[in-house]
């Protein structure tokens, strides 16, 4: 038996104790026995490590999976040169991030700005974003690279919601720093493989407040120091640090909020390629609206949805498909092409999108 963290876990593993989330509703049963989307479900409440009675599966060696699609975003010339220029990005950001933390020196914010959203243009256009963040997923850091990929994804839902210009820029700010907190815990904490005590737990949820408070008094403007500390909040109530509701969060936090979850569930897993957009979405559609703004959310999904009209993908009943239609009220549930076989995912429910192809 042993505690494993939750990006480790592998489908077949079984749970040694019930899992419950951070206000105590039960998630996962002790006994039960992990699923792709059980794991996925796991990252969307947050959970850091789950005691694991079978941990020897551990053991297990994955070969890199490679699906036509991940091979034909990643030899794309947008991808390579969209990670080159990431690459370069993230080691400024962690040098600009670290002097704010050690020395609290004003932070040129339009130089910051304007470097990361140039990572966005460029001829990438048969490449959205998304395909490039679903596949992108080679670093080791829990915050630079995590850092960058939540101010972007801020920056297009921004965009999406039509904010104002400035606005936009304030939302990339915000997914920018939302987790400067997290460089003063502790690393052996942060990055402890092992059993995280429920103090540890603790100071772990500190990475919102700490932030906050060494930020307090920096010029960074309001919205950014209040995405530190609320983006672990959510709009029923259920979040962290201080459990706030929908009308006392910064919006700006709850724009955070969605695209911080986000890049958390389309995080690697050892065990597959990468994650399909459609499963994220249908698990915010199963568990989450009400934690989060309902426009807002409804914005974010259904634009990356529509990121994949027209994609190829493959069903849980071994059939090939195109996704043709988009159904506003089960977004993760599309209208697809098999042939000339039209299935409404929305009405046969046993059948899922198991990957893009
Ligand atoms: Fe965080
Ligand atoms: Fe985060």
């Amino acid at each position: 038996m042993k505690r494993i963290i939750t990006a480790s876990l592998i489908p077949g593993m079984i749970t040694s104790e019930d899992v419950y989330t951070y206000n105590d509703q039960l998630i996962l049963p002790k006994g039960h026995v992990l699923t792709d989307k059980t794991i996925t479900k796991l990252e969307f409440f947050s959970i850091i490590n789950v005691l694991i009675e079978n941990d020897h599966l551990l053991e297990r060696k994955f070969r890199d999976i490679e699906t036509p699609y991940s091979d034909r975003v990643k030899k794309s010339d947008g991808y390579k040169r969209f990670v080159k220029r990431f690459d370069m990005e993230r080691q400024s950001f962690k040098i600009t991030i670290n002097d704010l933390v050690e020395r609290n020196l004003p932070v040129d914010t339009t130089a910051l700005y304007e470097k990361t959203i140039a990572l966005l243009d460029e001829e990438n256009s048969k490449l959205s974003y998304f395909d490039i963040l679903h596949n992108l997923r080679t670093y080791d850091d829990p915050t630079y690279a995590h850092s960058i990929n939540v101010g972007l994804i801020c920056h297009v839902l921004a965009r999406w919601m039509k904010y104002s210009p400035e606005d936009v820029k304030t939302a990339t700010l915000c997914g920018l720093f939302h987790d400067v907190g997290k460089l003063m815990i502790p690393e052996e904490i942060l990055n402890k493989p092992g059993k995280l005590t429920a103090a540890e737990f603790t100071v772990i949820k500190t990475h919102t407040s700490e932030g906050y408070k060494l930020l307090k008094d920096n010029s960074l403007g309001a919205h950014i120091k209040n995405s530190i500390l609320m983006h672990h909040e959510r709009c029923d109530g259920s979040g962290y640090p201080l459990g706030l509701k929908a009308a006392k969060i910064d919006n700006f936090a709850k724009m955070v909020a969605i695209a911080d979850l986000y890049d958390a569930m389309t995080s690697p897993r050892v065990y597959r390629g990468p994650m399909c957009p459609f499963q994220v979405v249908e698990e915010f559609e199963r568990e989450g609206l009400q934690k989060h703004d309902p426009k807002m959310i409804l914005v974010f999904l259904e634009n990356v949805v529509n990121t994949y009209l027209q994609n190829r993908v493959k069903l849980s009943n071994g059939l090939e498909a195109d996704v043709i239609f988009i159904n506003h009220d089960h977004l993760a549930r599309p209208t697809v092409r098999s042939g000339n076989q039209f299935i409404d995912l929305a009405e046969e429910q046993t059948i899922e999108i198991e990957a893009l192809i």
